[in-house]
């Protein structure tokens, strides 16, 4: 991976700090974007310390907000000249229903929207430096997640599992609509579920999941082996070329029937791209 310059959110814990630390040790230029100064301090030295690897870079922004979002993306277009790899994976569960700063209901906003406007703002400089790829994190609760465009962002009913639910859904369904448009550039789009992984999200998650993962962390994933299909889809030779799948260790898998429906991934895109506020 020298040469290859990718960005991973979310970077400083969990999945994604593991797949930042094992691009580092590729010897690939590690852009780490995670929404907390201090912490994301902390895993970039981490990083370059077990990797030995310098070339770790971090840029503040929280992906619920979409004017961070445009800044990391100006920070990063002053500083790169290409993007090989971008890893959507900031996210978790927001217990009760909130606003993001753009008035965005926030699971929906940083889950969804985050990787939805990241991603755009990024595609010239991917579709530049092609072959490239984009890995979404997905999550297979997607399964269970109920598309109401009439309640997209909880508007008539909120409940945390469903809001979270939705957003994962939405990953899947950006990632097959993107990988459709980009289809022929050089950019490929890929998302997967990494399983139940014992990680900060329980924790984050309000005291039901806390209380879930300190009783089951024994049976559930590393951050280790949930990371392995991410960086699998990031670097593997295997897939080359390979676009618009939904993959599970390592395998694509069949998504959704309702994921799999290109009308409401188009449909989503829109009413995705009526939400950006920015001018
Ligand atoms: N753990 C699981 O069982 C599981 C299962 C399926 C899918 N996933 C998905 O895996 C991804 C990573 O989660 P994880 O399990 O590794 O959890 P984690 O350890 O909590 O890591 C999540 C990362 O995302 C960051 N983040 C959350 N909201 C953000 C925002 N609005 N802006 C910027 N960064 C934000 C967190 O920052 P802070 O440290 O500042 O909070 C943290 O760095 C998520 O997309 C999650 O939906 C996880």
């Amino acid at each position: 991976m020298k040469n290859k310059v990718c960005m991973v959110t979310g970077a400083n814990s969990g999945i994604g700090k593991v797949t930042a630390l094992e691009l580092a040790r590729m010897g690939a230029t590690v852009v780490m974007v995670c929404r907390n100064k201090e912490k994301g301090e902390k895993a970039a030295a981490e990083i370059v310390s077990s990797t030995g690897n310098k070339a770790v870079h971090l840029l503040i922004g929280d992906m619920s907000s979409q004017r961070d979002v445009l800044d990391v993306v100006k920070k990063f277009e002053d500083q790169f000249d290409s993007l090989h790899v971008l890893v959507n994976n900031a996210g978790g569960l927001v217990p009760r229903r909130e606003l993001s700063v753009d008035g965005i209901e926030k699971t929906f906003a940083a889950n969804h929207m985050g990787y939805f406007l990241l991603t755009n703002l990024l595609l010239s400089k991917l579709a530049k430096s092609a072959p490239s790829r984009i890995v979404n994190v997905s999550s297979s609760v997607h399964h269970y997640a109920k598309l109401d465009f009439e309640n997209l962002q909880g508007e008539k009913k909120y409940g945390q599992f469903q809001a979270y639910s939705l957003s994962k859904l939405a990953n899947v369904l950006f990632t097959y609509e993107l990988a459709r448009r980009m289809n022929g550039s050089g950019v490929t789009a890929n998302c997967m579920e990494p399983g139940a992984v014992y990680t900060h999200f329980y924790g984050n998650s309000g005291a039901g999941l806390k209380v879930f993962s300190s009783l089951f962390g024994w049976a559930m994933r590393t951050p280790e082996k949930g990371a392995e299909t991410v960086i699998y889809l990031a670097v593997s030779p295997e897939v080359d070329g390979v676009s618009g799948k939904y993959f599970k260790d390592k395998k694509a898998v069949r998504s959704s029937a309702v994921s799999s429906d290109p009308e409401l991934s188009a449909r989503l895109w829109k009413v995705s791209e009526s939400l950006v506020k920015l001018s």
